[in-house]
């Protein structure tokens, strides 16, 4: 799904919301040991090769030479599926199945190893060391390629970043034109209107129409604007100030709407207060945005809106101060979350479909992610800031 994607940014694939601390990548587990080719390719060998070795007469010496070297392959098998862990455990079993035979005289039907007590004993130490050799070559090969995977993604990341940035702002460009040529008839229209609305009496059979006519105005008026700060965004005045404060400015600016819908907004406030470096009026404009979408999301039913603020979140491996606002609206399709951010994708007729994309180049001037997911009550979105 869109999200802030930059260069030095961690990839933000929104799915971090519903976990946002890093899980381990390689997580190999103890059932890998036995899968089906561990099975094959490890512990049938060790038993086959053992059977064999104890089975053949002391006077063949030279089958149990081969066999006793057999044993390295199942133990680098291991070795390079599992990795160190793989290695010595194959090693350490190897170890156990063949010391009976290489010292004890366990009867008739189980020959002892013909070979020298000091030759089966460095067998014995070379079957670890060659687990734990074969293990940390893979173990390295392994962690070289999640490297490359990583490099690979981020420089992937970064050209669709790059495209991103490009096509913005070429739109930007365009937009900003329509904006301008908008714009001066606009309020030429405005202020005509403003003269010829008290000629229109409230209870003439006109006025219904020209009501049509002053809201329509006012829609492309709200219209122009959001093009205008799609186009040429305000720069920010930054100062510190305390994320708990924008999430109760926000309660404040859609309570009314909200009540009016049977919508109840619920807040999760800490204590303390979390503090960043940012601009008031544009973080509050941001989770607006967020807000306004969450109540036409949960649409005519009833609904809930969430708004968390969380100090010290981990984020990518980094503690970040977050802004959360949930709703119990629908799920938002998993080929729409890709689009969110889009410029003019909407999915909806009154929108522009700027919104989202003016609040992630918002959050992005702060140095900060905007993200979205299916999580929390519904669908979560989640205004991520460095620490002031
Ligand atoms: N909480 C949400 N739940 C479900 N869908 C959402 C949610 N928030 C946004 N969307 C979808 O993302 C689209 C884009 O949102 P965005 O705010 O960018 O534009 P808009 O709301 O359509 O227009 P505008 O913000 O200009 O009024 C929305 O039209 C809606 O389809
Ligand atoms: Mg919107």
């Amino acid at each position: 799904m869109g999200s802030a994607e930059s260069p030095n940014k961690p990839p933000t694939k929104l799915a971090a919301l519903a976990s946002p601390a890093e899980g381990p990548s390689d997580g190999r587990a103890w059932q890998d040991l036995w899968s089906f080719k561990m099975v094959l390719g490890v512990w049938i060998p060790i038993l086959a090769i053992g059977l064999l070795h104890y089975g053949v007469d002391a006077e063949h010496s030279w089958a149990h030479n081969v066999l006793r070297r057999l044993y390295h392959l199942p133990i680098i098998f291991a070795a390079f599926g599992l990795g160190m862990r793989g290695g010595l455990l194959a090693a350490a079993v190897v170890s156990l199945t063949y010391l009976p035979h290489a010292f004890l005289h366990i009867g008739h039907l189980a020959h002892i190893d013909p070979a020298g007590p000091v030759e089966k004993a460095l067998e014995i130490v070379l079957y670890n060391l060659v687990g734990a050799v074969a293990g940390y070559l893979a173990d390295a090969e392994r962690r070289r390629r999640a490297q490359l995977r990583k490099a690979l993604d981020e420089q992937r990341s970064l050209q669709r970043q790059l495209v991103r940035a490009g096509r913005v702002a070429a739109l930007g460009e365009v937009v900003a034109g329509i904006a301008h040529e908008i714009k001066n008839p606009l309020h030429a229209l405005s202020g005509t209107a403003e003269i010829v609305d008290p000629l229109i009496d409230e209870d003439a059979p006109q006025r219904r129409m020209w009501d049509i006519h002053l809201t329509e105005l006012e829609r492309l008026e709200r219209i122009a604007d959001r093009f205008l700060s799609f186009a040429s965004p305000s720069p920010l005045e930054a100062q510190q100030l305390d994320l708990r404060e924008v999430a109760e400015r926000l309660v404040e600016l859609v309570g009314a709407d909200a009540r009016k819908k049977e919508i109840s907004v619920v807040t999760d406030l800490p204590d303390g207060p979390v503090l960043v470096q940012g601009d008031r009026d544009q973080l509050a404009q941001v989770a607006l945005n967020i807000a306004l979408n969450a109540i036409r999301a949960i649409g005519k039913q009833p609904g809930t809106i969430r708004v968390s603020v969380e100090a010290d979140r981990p984020y990518h491996g980094t503690p970040m101060q977050s802004l959360r606002i949930e709703n119990d609206g629908p799920p938002i399709p998993p080929e729409e979350l890709e689009h969110l951010f889009d410029p003019f994708h909407t999915g909806n007729e009154e929108g522009t479909g700027l919104g989202l994309s003016i609040s992630q180049r918002i959050v992005e001037q702060h140095d900060g992610y905007l993200e979205a997911a299916n999580a929390g009550l519904g669908v979560t979105f989640a205004i991520l800031l460095p620490k002031s």
